[in-house]
């Protein structure tokens, strides 16, 4: 008796489905820009892979660095951790939007002053959540280490650490960070 032909019983597997692409408006640094793109593209990839805006950086892509903070209508979010198009229509300012190297933002020009880096990969998510940090405190938005929560949050180095704790820096640069930081601001005597 012939044994059984192997291949007569193999289940061939199901082709994959086709995700359509999906049509996305965003206005980054002042320009309008559409993409069409794979629907499951992070923000991220989006401005990094298709914008081809590659300073925000891509450290961990799971939520745990901050190398990839970017402002969406001017509140700092990880752009790994959301889909481009969950932002459909909204503004986003990456640290190409900023400033240039002839016209620094003044944080930039700040971490420059005070070698607020060592290799440089987490400072453009760094320098985002600054800006965006500044604002929060500016705006009266308490944070973990706020103590009265009914006065506006007092502009103090313990504030700004625990605000800036979701940005990792692997080289260890925080002191100079904070002291840029705080050269651009008026802190309390
Ligand atoms: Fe987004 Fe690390 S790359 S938090
Ligand atoms: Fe190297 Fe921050 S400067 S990781």
């Amino acid at each position: 008796m012939q044994p059984p032909d192997p291949t007569s019983r193999r289940i061939l597997p199901e082709a994959a489905p086709v995700i359509a692409p999906a049509a996305v408006s965003l206005r980054v640094n002042g320009e309008d820009r559409v993409l069409d793109i794979d629907p499951r593209t992070s923000l991220l990839d989006a401005l990094r892979e298709h914008l081809r805006l590659t300073g925000s950086k891509k450290g961990c892509d799971h939520g745990q660095c901050g190398a990839c903070t970017v402002m969406v209508n001017g509140t700092r979010i990880y752009a790994c951790l959301t889909l481009a198009v969950m932002h459909d229509g909204d503004e986003v300012t990456t640290i190409e939007g900023l400033g240039a190297p002839d016209r620094l933002h003044p944080l930039q020009a700040a971490f420059v002053r005070h070698d607020g880096y060592q290799c440089g990969y987490c400072t453009p998510g760094q320098i985002c959540a600054s800006v965006a940090m500044l604002e929060e405190i500016k705006a009266g938005i308490p944070s973990h280490v706020t103590a009265d929560l009914g006065a506006p949050p007092a502009l103090t180095e313990e504030e700004i650490r625990e605000r800036m704790s979701g940005n990792i820096c692997r080289c260890g640069a925080y002191s100079n960070i904070l002291e840029a930081i705080k050269d651009v601001v008026e802190m309390p005597a």
